[in-house]
């Protein structure tokens, strides 16, 4: 397995929670998974957890190397934890079709936040 391609992101956690406050629901539905939500609702510093899913899809959108166009929706990456905490990438529709094209197989992520800012980092692997 191959390191293919690498994607950062940074979100400033104040500035998703305006958005959120502005469009509730709607952009809560358009952006997270049911499963992200979910698990972010869940935990003390809901808002943390959300930037670093933020972060967590801009971050893929590098490693794929494309803009949010031609039908790429934010669902598309769903990012999951295992029952030590360990995120985990998963990517459907348009999303893994692109993966596909440039040989990436599985996308590794690590994600970190702090009250002000929530980070991740995301590597594209594959056998090329
Ligand atoms: C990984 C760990 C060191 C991070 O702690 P931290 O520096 O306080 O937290 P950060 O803000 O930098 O990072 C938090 C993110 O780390 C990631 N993370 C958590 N546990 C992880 C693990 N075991 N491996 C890799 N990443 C992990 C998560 O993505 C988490 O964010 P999320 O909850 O929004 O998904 C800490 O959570 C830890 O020690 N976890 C292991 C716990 C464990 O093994 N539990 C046993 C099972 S119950």
């Amino acid at each position: 397995m191959n390191a293919i391609a690498h994607g950062i992101d940074l979100v400033e956690c104040a500035r998703l929670q305006v958005s959120i406050d502005r469009h509730g629901e709607r952009f809560l539905n358009r952006i997270f998974t049911p499963g992200e939500l979910a698990y972010c609702g869940s935990r003390k510093r809901e808002i943390e957890h959300l930037a670093a899913r933020f972060a967590a899809k801009e971050a893929v959108m590098k490693v794929l190397g494309t803009g949010w166009s031609g039908g790429i929706k934010w669902t598309d990456i769903d990012v999951s934890n295992d029952p030590a905490g360990r995120p985990a990438v998963k990517l459907t529709g348009k999303c893994s079709q692109k993966a596909a094209e440039l040989g990436i197989d599985k996308v590794l992520i690590s994600l970190t936040h702090t009250a002000g800012h929530a980070m991740a980092s995301a590597i594209g692997c594959g056998k090329i």
